[in-house]
């Protein structure tokens, strides 16, 4: 297990030398070659199941079922979710509590239409607060989900209500007793979203244990366009985990209630990565397929692991990924990767072609940055052969945000690194770790503006409420797959990227943070004040 050792050989004042190496010679402006000389080739530590893994490619795709809205009156869909322990046999033979929104890992799928609003009502049955946050969604800010906006549990003591082990006091907190209500107006660009929990300093272990689910969003202009749909659109929630002796989910949190004190284990300060690859919740599943086009919606919803997907035949031919979409919905035009490479809470929509594979042949989806067991994804069996009426039009949409550089007000700079906060180990924005009462970013509504992010290891950096164009990946042109309208980018070990984006929608207190889960509990996230 290469990276495990990798992982877990680096010492941590090993690591958060490389990271400031590193941030000085992108500072100083040394050459790519010389930084990409030093980079860490994964930003994150192994854990290793204790459990004998099934082999690959056993079990079916599970594709997570829609969610039944309870009210489709007054021209919005209402929903009920209950967060509450479950168990699931994600192994064969083996029964996994979870934490789960109604029951299953993944949660339920919402289905929606755009700009048809939607109204969930959560209700906390877990042992500790919960927040739930749309991720991609444009949300006003007091269904965002902002990290102390707490769901409390019945019972939870009223002493850790603002409950962070940092003393952090937030009053602008709104905090719910046991149920919520979260409203999406869904006035956004048809795509893949997904919830999950973001409640502070836990969100990794909350995710970890389950808290995460999709939400798609459509509308007739993308139904309209022919392409691959029912049966031949799949959902494809990848996430890895690792397995106890008991059968849980193996975490290395250093308090395993979640109730007070956050953080992780030393080794995995820079992210926990698990030997199960896991897609919808099934490890290493299989799907059959006809000999047709696919629709794959993709989504990294690991803590810390990135992947660079390939799909493989049996003859060792690679199958073009034709990208339709980004995070944030449709391309203008598709294009056409050979890999693709995924951080944590991105999302790819991609077409791939079977009508070429024998009836009986296999395509493995597998992730060149893996090794053993966690280089393969799952795999496709060609199983029918049919004709294939679907079609990938040149034009895809014609609505993507054109923002150049002279319409900003302004340009901000912002540094993603490691570093000390309350005398422990931290990962910082700007030299400063998170603190709900700062505003980072002050901006109106409606302001165009370039950020410049610059990282020392891999860190996927996200923004809430708006999606950004990506401008330029260390002075150079951005790369083939950040195309499109992203609401995450991923920053490489090094890298310094520019970003543009219009803060559009409303007015309030948003977030943007590192979605390595486990950077963004340790207080790598900052705030934006829109007024
Ligand atoms: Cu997917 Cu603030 O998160
Ligand atoms: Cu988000
Ligand atoms: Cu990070």
């Amino acid at each position: 297990m290469r990276e495990r050792d990798e992982g877990r050989g680096m010492s941590r004042r090993r690591m958060l030398g490389i990271g400031g190496a590193l941030g000085l010679m992108a500072a100083t402006g040394l050459s790519t070659a010389a930084a990409l000389a030093r980079r860490p080739s994964i930003t994150g530590a192994e854990l290793r199941s204790a459990v004998p893994l099934p082999p690959p490619f056993q079990v079916p795709l599970p594709i997570p079922l829609a969610l039944t809205p309870v009210s489709t009156a007054g021209g919005t869909d209402r929903y009920e979710i209950t967060q509450r322990e479950a168990s699931a046999e994600i192994l064969p033979g083996i029964r996994t509590p979870l934490w789960t929104y109604e029951g299953t890992f993944p949660g339920p799928t919402i289905e929606s239409r755009r700009g048809r609003p939607v109204t969930v009502t959560h209700r906390n049955e877990l042992p500790v607060p919960t927040v739930v946050h749309l991720h991609g969604g444009r949300t006003p800010p007091t269904s965002d989900g902002y990290p102390t906006d707490f769901v409390l549990p019945e019972g939870w003591h009223d002493a850790t209500l603002h409950g962070s082990a940092h003393g952090m006091h937030d009053p602008r907190a709104v905090v719910s007793k046991l149920t919520r209500d979260y409203t999406f107006p869904l006035d956004q660009r048809p795509t893949l979203l997904w919830y999950h929990d973001h409640r502070m300093d836990f969100t990794a272990p909350a995710i970890w244990r389950g808290l995460a689910g999709l939400h798609i969003v459509r509308d007739d202009a993308e139904d309209a366009l022919g392409m691959p749909e029912g049966p031949r659109e799949l959902p494809l929630m990848i996430a890895d985990r690792a397995f106890a002796a008991d059968g849980t989910l193996a975490y290395p949190a250093l308090d395993p209630t979640l109730r007070e004190r956050p953080g992780v284990h030393e080794p995995y300060l820079a992210g926990v990565l698990g030997d199960v690859i896991l897609v919808n919740g099934a490890p290493w599943p299989v799907h059959e397929v006809d000999t047709a086009r696919y629709r794959l919606r993709v989504l990294n919803a690991s803590n810390a692991r990135h992947y660079e997907l390939e799909a493989v035949t049996d003859d060792g031919r690679r199958l073009d990924l034709v990208q339709i979409g980004a995070d944030q919905g449709l391309l203008a035009a598709p294009i056409t990767h050979q890999t693709l490479p995924i951080a944590p809470a991105e999302r790819y929509d991609v077409i791939i072609d079977f009508s070429g594979i024998p009836v009986g042949g296999r395509v493995r989806l597998v992730n060149r940055l893996g090794s053993g067991r966690t280089r393969d994804v799952m795999a496709f069996d060609v199983a029918r052969h049919v004709t294939d009426d679907s079609r990938i039009p040149g034009t895809l949409s014609t609505d993507l945000p054109t923002w150049r550089r002279t319409d900003a007000v302004s340009v901000r700079d912002f540094s993603f690194r490691a570093g000390r906060m309350h005398g422990g180990h931290g990962w910082l924005i700007g030299g400063l770790p998170f603190d709900p009462a700062r505003a980072d970013v002050t901006t109106h509504l409606g302001d165009v503006e370039v950020w410049r992010l610059i990282a020392d290891v891999h860190h996927p950096v996200h923004l809430h409420l708006v999606g950004f164009r990506v401008l330029s990946r260390s002075g150079r042109p951005p790369l083939p797959h950040d195309a499109g309208l992203k609401d995450t980018i991923s920053l490489r070990p090094g890298e310094a990227a520019e970003i543009i984006t219009r803060f559009d929608g409303y007015r309030g207190r948003y977030l943007f943070h590192c979605h390595n889960a486990e950077h963004e509990d340790m207080a790598m996230m900052a705030n934006i004040e829109i007024s």
